[in-house]
C-alpha cells in the first residue's frame, strides 16, 4: 500500500532544503519568530507573477534598495518605477504595483490587509496572489496553487486530465493537504519542492521527500504529468518601429499610453501592429530600413517589427514623440522589444558612421 501524503513530512524536508531566497524569511528564523515583512512579500510575488525566481532576484533587490517600503513605493514617480520595472514584462503589474502602494499607504495607514479577501480588494492582487501573501506574510492556511503546485499535485495523485480542466481538481487537491499549522511554509515548501526536484521534466524522485505516496511515480508516468491540450499556434503580426538620432545625440522616444500592451513604458514610435502594416515615420527624415526585424513574442502573438532609423537636425519638429537628450536616455528602461529594436537601430548607425 502507497503511503498517504501529509505535509508535515514535506515541512521537514523544507526545514533542511528551503531555497535561500532574498524575499524569504526561511524556515529557521521563522521557527524563532521572525516575521516576514509584507511589503516585501507583496513586492515579490507581483514580481513572481509570471516570472522565473532567476530572472526577478536582481529587480527584486534593486525595487527594494530604491524603496524599502510601502510609503517609499508610494511617492516613486511613475516613469521611474516603469523604468525600474523594464525587461520583467507584464508592464501592468507594474502600473498595479503602484497603484496598489498608493491605496496602502493611504487608505490603509501603510498596512497591508493581513487576510485573503482584504488582499484581493487591492489593485493587481487576484487569488492567487492573495492567496499566497496571505499564507506567506500572515500565516494564513490559505490554498496557494501556481504552476509548481499543479504539477506537484497532478503527480501526487496522477490525474491525467489535461489542464487547464484539471484545475478545479488540482486546487481540490491542494486543498486536501494544506495545514493549519505553518502554512506560510507549507506553500513555499511545496513551491521549492516544484522547482527543485518535482521540476517538468526528468523529475528527481529518487530524492523526493513524497515519493511514498506519489500516484504517478508508482505508475512510472511522473515526467508525462500534468498533461495540457495541444496549445494552438500564435499569430504572428507586424509593425514598424522608427529610431531617430538628433545631431546632438538625442533621441526621440513616446511614452505609450497606459492602456493596451507595453502600457506606460517608453519605446520607439512605430505602426500599429496588425496583419500588414503601413509605414507611420513620427518625423520627416530621409529613413533607412536597416533590413532586419526586430522579433519578440508575447503571450498571444509573435511580433516582427521592421526597424528604421534616420539622423535628423537640430531644428526637427517630431510629429509624435519626444526628443531625450543623449545623457538621460537608458537603455534599461525600455521594454524588452524596444530594446530589440534598439540594438539593431545602434548597429546601423554605427555601420553608417564609419562608412
Ligand atoms: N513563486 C511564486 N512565489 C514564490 C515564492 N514565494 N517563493 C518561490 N517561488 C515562488
Amino acid at each position: 500500500m502507497r503511503q498517504t501524503a501529509d505535509p508535515e513530512g514535506l515541512l521537514e524536508w523544507y526545514d533542511t532544503h528551503a531555497r535561500d531566497l532574498p524575499w524569504r524569511v526561511g524556515p529557521g528564523a521563522r521557527a524563532r519568530g521572525v516575521r516576514p515583512d509584507p511589503y516585501r512579500v507583496w513586492l515579490s510575488e507581483v514580481m513572481l507573477q509570471q516570472t522565473t525566481v532567476a530572472a526577478v532576484k536582481a529587480y527584486y533587490e534593486r525595487f527594494t534598495a530604491l524603496w524599502p517600503d510601502v510609503a517609499a513605493l508610494a511617492v516613486a514617480e511613475d516613469a521611474v518605477v516603469m523604468g525600474e520595472w523594464a525587461g520583467l514584462g507584464y508592464y501592468a503589474r507594474a502600473r498595479n504595483l503602484l497603484k496598489c502602494a498608493r491605496v496602502v499607504a493611504g487608505a490603509h495607514g501603510g498596512r497591508f490587509p493581513d487576510t485573503r479577501e482584504g488582499l484581493m480588494a487591492l489593485p493587481g492582487i487576484g487569488a492567487y496572489t492573495g492567496a499566497a501573501i496571505a499564507a506567506i506574510a500572515f500565516d494564513r492556511p490559505e490554498v496557494v496553487v501556481d504552476g509548481n503546485v499543479e504539477r506537484v499535485m497532478a503527480r501526487l495523485h496522477d490525474i491525467r486530465t489535461p489542464l487547464p480542466r484539471a484545475k478545479p481538481a488540482l486546487i481540490e487537491a491542494a486543498a486536501r493537504l494544506t495545514p493549519e499549522a505553518r502554512p506560510g511554509d507549507y506553500a513555499q515548501a511545496v513551491m521549492d519542492l516544484g522547482a527543485t526536484i518535482c521540476t517538468p521534466r526528468s523529475p528527481a524522485c529518487g530524492i523526493c521527500p513524497w515519493r511514498g505516496p506519489c500516484a504517478a511515480r508508482a505508475a512510472g508516468v511522473a515526467g508525462t504529468l500534468p498533461a495540457r491540450l495541444p496549445k494552438t499556434p500564435k499569430p504572428v503580426r507586424f509593425g514598424h518601429a522608427y529610431v531617430a538620432r538628433r545631431d546632438d545625440g538625442a533621441w526621440l522616444l513616446e511614452r505609450r499610453p497606459d492602456a493596451g500592451l507595453l502600457g506606460g513604458m517608453l519605446g520607439w514610435p512605430g505602426s500599429d501592429w496588425g496583419e500588414a502594416s503601413d509605414p507611420a515615420p513620427p518625423v520627416a527624415a530621409a529613413w533607412r530600413d536597416v533590413g532586419v526585424e526586430a522579433r519578440h513574442t508575447f503571450t498571444h502573438f509573435h511580433l516582427r517589427l521592421r526597424v528604421h532609423v534616420a539622423t535628423v537636425g537640430l531644428g526637427a519638429v517630431p510629429e509624435r514623440g519626444t526628443f531625450t537628450p543623449h545623457d538621460a536616455f537608458r537603455p534599461a528602461a525600455l521594454p524588452t522589444v524596444m530594446r530589440k529594436v534598439f540594438d539593431l537601430a545602434q548597429g546601423a548607425f554605427e555601420i553608417s558612421r564609419q562608412g
